[in-house]
């Protein structure tokens, strides 16, 4: 079996994807100041990026989910690796996620959340998949509609490789 790879997004249409949803932020979020919290792992480098946009005050905190055993495919069970450090009770957080495919994850995270009473729970993705959702989720601020492919680096994995690529790949899986 090999892999084949396609360029999806270059790393200059990512790093404007990034400044557009960074601009929107700062509109919505003025006056305020959100608890960011990135989805690990495959969100941390667009975390890293996006935050270095955002010119309002903000405090960072890191959710350890896992919802792809070393597949392509989802498993549909989502597992809590790690639970947030900081009490979100009454405060405005911002979920950032890499990418929204079945929607399963970030359906079971938002539950997970909303039991800790936040002021208000918003979704922050840098990619969408819309084709196979499965849980209808509320994204209020995507940074790219992609087709129904699997998709790697720029924080996306493989069986955990290909997260350091600077562009997002398609990776066809040859038999
Ligand atoms: P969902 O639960 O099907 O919406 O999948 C969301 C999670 O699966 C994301 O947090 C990603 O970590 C992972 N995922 C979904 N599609 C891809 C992909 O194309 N490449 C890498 N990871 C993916
Ligand atoms: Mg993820």
């Amino acid at each position: 079996m090999g892999n084949k790879t396609v360029r999806l997004l270059k790393k200059s249409e990512i790093k404007r994807g990034v400044k557009r949803l960074a601009q929107q932020l700062n509109d919505d979020y003025r006056e305020r100041s959100p608890i960011i919290i990135c989805i690990l792992k495959g969100a941390f480098v667009f975390l890293a990026d996006l935050i270095r946009e955002l010119e309002i005050p903000l405090k960072v905190d890191f959710l350890f989910v896992s919802s792809y055993s070393d597949s392509t495919r989802t498993s549909g069970v989502v597992k809590i690796l790690k639970d947030i450090s900081i009490d979100i009770e009454g405060e405005d957080v911002l979920l950032v996620e890499d990418v929204v495919d079945t929607g399963l994850t970030l359906s079971y995270i938002t539950n997970f959340l909303i039991r800790k009473n936040p002021k208000s729970l918003k979704i922050c993705s840098l990619l969408e998949k819309k084709i196979r959702r499965e849980k209808k989720i509320k994204i209020d601020y995507c940074g790219f509609h992609i087709p129904n492919r699997y998709v790697i680096g720029y924080g996306l994995d493989f069986c955990e490789k290909f997260r350091n690529l600077q562009d997002i790949n398609t990776m066809e899986l040859l038999q």
